[in-house]
């Protein structure tokens, strides 16, 4: 059976790391009819909208997306298109799995990394409300709410029932934004309540980044509101070999986009050496939410040979190889494996 979905490849590296990943996706004997959604910050420029209409009108028909990344100016211009796509589906889960890949030496290579991340999508600082009071004076407002706080602190609960995971810590800065973050942690409380064979801990965000760089084995499933999953989440990714690595998932009611943790790259851009392994690692998330269970393993182990062999890797993990040379390792490790 054949799957309709939408592919946008966005800018700098993106359409490098997107072409790979459909090329490994293909591989796999799963047939996916991708609709192309073309989306750059200059079309964003030029339309004069932070999330041109096709692309939700195509995003609003397939319900599945697989995402690369989208340049976004900082201070000034437009909203973040990552943000605008995220409020306008009701994105509301920001699911990143972090996990050692077998073989990849990094400064932390001798502790296995298992990381799930929930991180609440839709609010927090990233509600985009910003004020000038008065001439060089800017209250950037955080929003939390019960219903947000709520609906991802569930879904994490519900995730590590059914994947059999032991701990959530619920992250926060309760102890300075008491009503805010306090609020939030009162809901993770009152949800947690219902799994009681999952144990459930909280931790400052300043000690938990700390407690990740020196002791990441101790974590399995972190609970975050917007802004600290953000940042831990790219702090967990460099404990296991950086960007190039870390898969994610923006998920919905009804709608999932699965794009790679890392940006546009723009200081490699077009030069052939960029890591599709973030962006095929979320094409394994994909496939799993299709319900391709093995077609998604198999992507996944492929991967994995490739690593533990060691050889045909890109230069951000250490290797010389391009983008398509590992690509075609992927995809000749996926044949001989079927
Ligand atoms: P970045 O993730 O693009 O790059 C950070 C560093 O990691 C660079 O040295 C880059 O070469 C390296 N890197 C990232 N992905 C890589 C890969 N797949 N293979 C090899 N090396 C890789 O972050 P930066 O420079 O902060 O952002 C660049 C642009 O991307 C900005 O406009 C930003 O707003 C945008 N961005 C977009 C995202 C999205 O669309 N999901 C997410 C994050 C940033």
């Amino acid at each position: 059976m054949g799957y309709l979905a939408t592919l946008i490849p966005g800018d700098g590296i993106g359409p490098e790391v997107a072409e790979a990943t459909v090329r490994a996706v293909k591989a796999t004997g799963v047939v996916i009819d991708w609709e192309h959604a073309e989306l750059s910050g200059r079309i964003i420029e030029r339309c004069g909208r932070d999330l041109p209409e096709h692309v939700i009108e195509s995003l609003e028909r397939t319900r599945v997306g697989l995402k690369g990344p989208v340049t976004t100016p900082v201070a000034g211009g437009f909203q973040s298109v990552n943000v605008a796509l995220r409020k306008r589906l009701d994105l509301f889960a920001n699911f990143r799995p972090v996990r050692t890949l077998p073989g990849l030496k990094t400064r932390h290579s001798d502790v296995f990394v298992d990381i799930v991340m929930f991180r609440e999508n839709t609010e927090d600082l990233y509600a985009g409300l910003e004020h000038e009071v008065v001439t060089d004076v800017v209250t950037s407002l955080k929003v939390i709410t019960r219903r947000a706080s709520t609906r991802i602190a569930r879904y994490a609960f519900e995730y590590a029932r059914r994947e059999g995971r032991q701990w959530i810590h619920a992250i926060h800065k309760a102890n300075i934004m008491k009503l805010g973050d306090g609020l939030f942690l009162r809901c993770c409380r009152e949800v947690a309540q219902e799994y009681p064979e999952i144990k459930y801990k909280e931790l400052i965000v300043d000690n938990a980044s700390m407690q990740m760089v020196m002791r990441p084995e101790i974590f399995d499933v972190l609970l975050m509101p917007n802004l600290y999953g953000d940042i831990v989440s790219d702090l967990a990714a460099g404990l296991v070999g950086g960007l190039g690595i870390v898969p994610g998932a923006n998920l919905g009611e009804r709608h999932a986009v699965f794009e790679a943790v890392h940006g546009s790259a723009p200081d490699i851009a077009g030069r052939g050496v960029a890591n599709p392994t973030a962006l095929m690692q979320s094409a394994v998330l994909m496939l799993n939410y299709l319900g391709e269970k093995a077609a998604a393993r198999r992507l996944q182990q492929a991967v994995e040979l490739v690593y533990a062999a060691g050889r045909s890797l890109t230069p951000d993990v250490g290797g010389s190889a391009s983008t398509t040379e590992f690509t075609d390792a992927v995809i000749g490790s996926l044949e001989r494996g079927s």
